[in-house]
């Protein structure tokens, strides 16, 4: 019986839509592909020379992590590429989103480059382009070598800034005549505040009203420091590209955050303007500096002299620094105006600047993890960044539902999720907005990062507990592939 209602209900909600959604709405030189991580599907973490990153540190259990598992096989990529690409290529993707990680190309950060890690990524995109994927690569997806946080403090020290620069000059110099799209560093906003404020993501460093989590940090002034350096890294790495390579290999060089949908929870001007704070708080708070070379005025005025200050040099340097926005996109939010705490008037944090209240639409169901569809939001995304930031070129880097990972294979949640969210991007493409690519978070059921092997998103499953680890496709996966292919939508 509930196998019977399920598909009434998928029939419900895609045959009525069948003949307003398909390719060709969107332009032929769009693509659409799947994205993965390094640390979240490679495995091999400690072979042929890879050194461990902060993420290895974090899920073996380094500061009480509270996931289980970690990336030591995960779903094995690192040997298993030949098999994924060649599935790839049955579903008819057209691009594959992956990173490369740090501390297998470069294991200490810094110095000698290791010839088996640099094999694996010439093999992998080699067996990209032979099948006619795309590969559109992240240079830093949340993983830095261990050894650079431990011996200048990653990304709270300037000196990451050179050290990027370099591990970014070796990729761009081996993979770039055969890679077009870089992008320096994948959601770049969570990185710096759940690494640094609330420190529940590596390398857990917060607030001391979180300290039961972490170690102690400055949350006054870290989550706004490693932004600082995260741009002015982003922005040496993309003045090197043009100035040694894009001449020759003529590629495009972006950098990644995480979206929401944001919308006031009542129609008053106070929480009117608490989601246009918000908005600059999470996207402004890089966006403005890559187009206009400055912070955002609000953010000035709330976190004062905590929030470091471009130079001209470096403003001159950021600004412009984009060639296109990779945008990460899962769920929205209403945004409620929150007063000034009285108690941390002398040690205010980022959250504390911000000062909202976010209440997630629709909350989780817990029992399968589901997120709810807000088709109004993907689009409110698009057309904020469009009329407040400038129609630069945007890549949905990510986008997917999450459910339970030994969940059914049968995820039409899934299907419904990602017709949506496709439908209304092409109605964001058709008034105006730049997209020009599309990519579904993930390709297979990895390690997540945000909840370990309870959560998945993969068009595809894998049992964990078979040793052989077999890709298993979901209705996702041939629903995604029939849409590649313009055959008709029902799977
Ligand atoms: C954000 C991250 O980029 C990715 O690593 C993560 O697995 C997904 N979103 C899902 O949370």
């Amino acid at each position: 019986m509930v196998v019977i209602l399920k598909i009434f209900a998928l029939l419900v909600v895609i045959i009525p839509n069948a003949y307003s959604l398909s390719r060709d709405d969107f332009p032929s030189d769009f693509v659409f592909g799947a994205s993965t991580s390094a640390y979240q599907v490679e495995g091999a973490a400690n072979i042929d020379g890879r050194k461990p990153s902060i993420w290895d540190t974090f899920s073996h259990g380094g500061n009480g992590n509270r996931y289980q598992g970690n990336g030591d096989i995960a779903c094995d990529q690192y040997h298993k590429y030949k098999e994924d690409v060649e599935l790839m290529a049955n579903m008819g993707l057209e691009a594959y989103r992956f990173s490369i990680s740090w501390s297998r190309l470069i294991p200490d950060g810094k110095g000698s480059i290791n010839t088996k890690g640099l094999q694996y990524y010439n093999n992998l995109i080699n067996e990209l382009i032979s099948h006619g994927i795309q590969p559109h690569v992240t240079l830093h997806h949340w993983d830095l070598p261990q050894k650079l946080e431990d011996e200048y403090g990653g990304w709270v020290n300037r000196s990451v800034v050179k050290d990027f620069t370099a591990y970014a000059d070796v990729c761009f110099k081996e993979f770039g005549d055969r890679v077009m799209y870089w992008t320096t560093v994948n959601e770049a906003n969570v990185y710096s505040i759940f690494g640094y404020d609330a420190g529940s993501l590596p390398p857990q460093r917060c607030s001391p009203s979180f300290e039961a989590n972490c170690t102690r940090g400055n949350s006054s002034t870290e989550p706004y420091l490693v932004a600082h350096h995260i741009l002015l890294a982003h922005a040496s790495a993309a003045r090197l590209y043009r100035k040694n390579y894009k001449g020759t290999q003529h590629g495009f060089v972006g950098f990644n955050l995480l979206a929401f949908g944001f919308a006031p929870l009542k129609n008053n001007s106070e929480d009117i303007i608490a989601t246009k704070r918000a908005q600059e708080f999470i996207m402004g708070w890089f966006l403005k500096p890559l187009t206009y070379g400055d912070y955002p005025d609000i953010m000035k005025k709330n976190a004062g002299s905590r929030l470091p200050y471009f130079t001209k040099k470096e403003s001159n340097l950021v600004k412009g620094s984009i060639d296109f926005l990779g945008i990460n996109f899962y769920y929205s939010f209403y945004v409620k105006n929150k007063s000034p705490s009285i108690m941390h008037k002398e040690n205010r944090d980022y959250m504390e600047d911000m000062n909202v209240e976010t209440i997630q639409i629709t909350p989780n169901d817990t029992l399968t993890y589901e997120v709810p569809i807000t088709t109004w939001s993907l689009k409110g995304v698009l057309d904020w960044v469009k009329n407040k930031y400038g129609n630069f070129p945007i890549y949905i880097h990510e986008n997917g539902q999450q459910t339970l990972r030994n969940s059914s294979l049968d995820d039409w949640h899934r299907v419904k999720y990602l017709y949506e969210y496709i439908g209304s991007m092409s109605i964001a493409l058709r008034s105006g907005s730049n997209v020009k690519g599309y990519f579904v978070w993930s390709l297979l059921d990895a390690f997540e990062l945000l909840g370990g092997y309870e959560l998945s998103y993969g068009l595809y499953y894998i049992d964990m507990n078979d040793p052989s680890l077999k890709r298993q496709p979901k209705l996702s996966a041939k629903w995604y592939s029939n849409f590649l292919k313009r055959k008709p939508m029902d799977p």
